[in-house]
């Protein structure tokens, strides 16, 4: 063989394996190593507010600011003025019930290194409390599982299996909230609703603006921010997320080819559905708080039970649709079903120090 055709050889071959190897590192599970180190806070104080952190958030903004007192044993929760999302919530409904969700996830947090927590909610302020209380030593291991599996599941879920649709039914009754599954009536009212508010927002310029400015369209962006809706978040893995990195921007992200895109995997969310829950309450600030705690009481009892759970809020946050949907004062919609395997979170999760305060 030629000198020259040799080094063209070797050249490309290089070339080939890099390309490769940056496609498999681009197509794995993101880590984004969140530093869960802060000063003041001891190790099980600051594992346990990492395990809070997992808690749900409408785009995954993590809305949250702690101002944390160890020596006394209490926090406070209050909304980050500048994590709202102004265009699908203007009156930051949204922002209350993740705080709520948040509330909920760190009390369990708590619950499982052997604290007592007591919360309570300020008018006043609009702030949270919590106070807790070391009463054992005992890790529940359980619970903290729990945690780290909770997450949202865009995918379809599998129709074929409805084995678990009496179980949510009973769950809801017990928890006082209402269930849809898939042989009612308004189960179809639902799906419709859902399917035609996504797409006013699909074409809506403004929310898919938003929603774009969320997005996070490399492993770099995602390990920079550590927030948001990665390729991860969105249930998109492997060789589709490399092609969906390589071709999605922020630019793209808010044009027609990406919207119908959208609209194509909502129908098909919606088609892979056993049943709808939906969880209401007044709207109030302290009423959505303690809404979004009760979603995640029935959200983390699901994921016990190994039952996927995906929020769809798009019909509630346009008037035209809520009005359609069963039931009153709506504030979570949650699309959920069965799935073969069940999956963890992908802990896209900031910083603590990013956003807790330790006094
Ligand atoms: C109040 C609220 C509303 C949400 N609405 C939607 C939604 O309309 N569509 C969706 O795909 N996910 C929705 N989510 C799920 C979030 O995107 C998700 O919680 C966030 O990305 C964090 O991911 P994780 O739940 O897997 O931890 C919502 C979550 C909350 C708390």
């Amino acid at each position: 063989m030629k000198k020259k055709t040799l080094i063209a050889l070797i050249t490309t071959t290089i070339m080939l394996v890099a390309a490769l190897t940056s496609i498999l590192v681009t197509g794995r599970k993101t880590n984004v190593n969140t530093d869960k180190n802060i000063q003041g806070l001891n190790e099980e104080l600051s594992e346990i507010m990492y395990l809070g952190s997992l808690a749900p958030s409408s785009h995954n903004i993590q809305c949250w600011l702690i101002e944390l007192y160890p020596e006394e044993g209490k926090l406070t929760v209050s909304a980050d003025p500048e994590r709202k999302l102004s265009v699908v919530d203007p009156q930051a409904r949204e922002q209350f019930l993740s705080l709520g969700c948040y509330i909920r996830t760190l009390e369990e947090a708590f619950l499982a290194y052997g604290y007592n927590v007591t919360y309570s909610y300020d008018e006043s302020t609009d702030t949270m409390n919590l106070s807790y209380k070391k009463i054992s030593d005992k890790i529940d291991p359980n619970t903290i599982t729990r945690i780290k599996k909770r997450h949202t599941d865009k995918r379809a879920f599998d129709i074929s299996d409805s084995s678990k649709n009496e179980y949510v039914s009973k769950l809801c009754k017990n928890i006082g909230c209402e269930y849809y599954s898939f042989d009612t009536k308004e189960f179809a009212i639902i799906k419709k609703a859902t399917a035609d508010a996504y797409i006013k927002q699909a074409y809506d310029e403004e929310t898919a603006a938003e929603l774009s400015n969320w997005l996070r369209l490399s492993n770099k962006e995602t390990k920079d921010k550590k927030d948001g809706l990665s390729a991860e978040q969105l249930g998109i893995t492997g060789i589709k997320k490399v092609f969906y990195y390589l071709f999605t921007n922020h630019e793209n992200a808010k044009g027609k080819t990406f919207a119908d895109q959208g609209i194509a995997n909502t129908e098909s969310q919606l088609n892979g559905c056993m049943g709808f829950i939906i969880v209401s309450s007044g709207d109030s600030k302290k009423e959505l708080v303690e809404c979004g705690i009760k979603a995640t009481d029935i959200w983390l009892d699901l994921t016990e039970n190994n039952i996927s759970v995906h929020p769809m809020s798009y019909a509630i946050e346009e008037a035209e649709y809520k009005t359609q949907l069963p039931s009153e004062n709506q504030q979570m919609l949650l699309r959920v079903g069965c799935v073969k395997k069940y999956g963890e979170n992908n802990a896209v999760r900031r910083d603590l120090s990013d956003y807790i305060k330790v006094h």
